[in-house]
């Protein structure tokens, strides 16, 4: 899966996409990551990329000709499944969105700025808007990073034991149940008798019960 990224801070990126289970993902063959920086398509000798909005009002608007162009540098190259545009006002990105997302082969993630992107290029290239919450983050590439990296991570073969993505939060629409490790005592607090037994089909009851447990006290909204 290929991953196209257009930013006006790669840096904010380098970080995120190039440790842990996304760089070995990278190592493995089953994604790549390539930030483009939007200044290389900035108008004129400033390499301007934004400007004063139409109609007045505080905040700057990212210009079309350098989000168009660089779009277009990459739409000229090889097709892709979606043009993705991170903003508020997207649609909020769940398990299920980011599992439908890792069947994709190439997308392009384009981080926003200042009051977000001229409208017509929402109209002419992206195909889908995402957003990974109700808050508002001073641009998106904290929100392509997280896009990325949940949905790389779902790749089969990215995680070494694939199973234990399938036990994720959310996954089955319950959260996680709890975990444990050494030592079985600490400090008085023992670790449930049950997960030391032995008993792998009571272990699995014991943990599908505690995921509902959990699930009707914390997110009682995902039963419904
Ligand atoms: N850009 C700024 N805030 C964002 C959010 N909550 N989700 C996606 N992109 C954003």
């Amino acid at each position: 899966m290929r991953f196209d990224i257009i930013t006006v801070l790669p840096e904010l990126l380098h970080g995120p996409l190039h440790h842990s289970i996304m760089q070995r993902a990278v190592d493995k063959g089953l994604v790549s990551f390539h930030i483009h920086n939007l200044r290389d398509y900035g108008l004129g000798r400033t390499k301007q990329l934004d400007d004063y909005q139409y109609g007045g009002g505080a905040g700057m608007v990212m210009m079309c000709e350098p989000l168009a162009a660089c779009i277009e540098s990459l739409t000229n190259v090889r097709t892709y499944d979606h043009i993705i545009y991170v903003t508020p006002d997207g649609e909020q990105l769940t398990q299920g969105l980011v599992n439908r997302l890792s069947l994709q082969g190439n997308l392009i993630i384009i981080c926003g700025h200042y009051k977000g992107i001229d409208e017509r290029i929402r109209e002419k290239y992206v195909t889908l808007e995402v957003s990974i919450g109700d808050y508002v983050l001073s641009g998106g590439e904290l929100a392509a990073a997280v896009l990325v990296d949940s949905v790389t991570r779902v790749i089969p073969g990215v995680l070494n034991d694939e199973t234990s993505a399938l036990f994720d939060s959310f996954q089955d629409g319950l959260l996680a149940p709890p975990v444990y490790t050494r030592p079985a005592d600490f400090n008085g607090m023992k670790v449930p008798d049950i997960l030391l037994s032995g008993n792998d089909k009571l272990i699995d009851e014991w943990r599908t019960e505690q995921s509902y447990e959990r699930t009707r006290k914390r997110r009682p909204d995902l039963l419904k």
